[in-house]
């Protein structure tokens, strides 16, 4: 597996522009992903994957372990390290076991600020084999309203190509 990814050219038509990158990205982040066996490095990549293929302000993981959401492999500034299953939007998508789309994270009540840039956030739940919530995958913009059905859809085959992995 070559180590670089191949992606569309942009278009200026930012919908068809990210449908077109998850459909191209997808298929190469699971031949990156075969290679290799280690969890961690495959989160690692996937999150570099995910900024370097959209640019997102911030991809990151929470891990489900020691009885709340621990930090793991990210992309992007500092962040917090250590959230509570029922807290922020990463809690929520835990708790509920479903992707949590929030256009403006001002307007989330009990959203986590990592970041004063951040202005919006998609948070998709990794289900393992059992059905367990294993972790959280969180992408953060620093646009309002960065994110749509298009990403919820493409972020949960992400999540689905992690699932056999973990
Ligand atoms: N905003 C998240 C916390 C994690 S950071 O965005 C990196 C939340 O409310 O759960």
């Amino acid at each position: 597996m070559a180590e670089t990814l191949t992606l569309p050219a942009a278009t200026g038509n930012r919908a068809f522009d990210r449908q077109a990158i998850y459909d191209s990205l997808i298929p190469q982040l699971d031949a990156l992903l075969s290679g290799e066996t280690d969890l961690t490095a495959n989160l690692a990549n996937t999150a570099a994957a995910l900024r370097e293929a959209f640019g997102f302000f911030w991809v990151g993981f929470y891990l489900a372990k020691e009885n709340q959401l621990v930090f793991g492999p990210f992309q992007g500034p500092i962040a917090c390290t250590r959230i509570q299953f029922n807290k922020g939007v990463c809690g929520a998508a835990y708790s509920r076991r479903e992707t949590i789309l929030v256009p403006d994270v001002e307007q989330f009540p009990g959203h986590i600020a990592c970041s004063s840039a951040s202005k919006s956030e998609v948070v998709v739940p990794v289900f393992d084999a059992s059905g367990h919530v294993a972790m959280v995958l969180d992408i953060d913009s620093d646009l309002v309203n960065d994110f749509d059905e298009t990403d919820v859809r493409g972020l949960e085959r992400v999540a689905a190509l992690l699932r056999p992995r973990l």
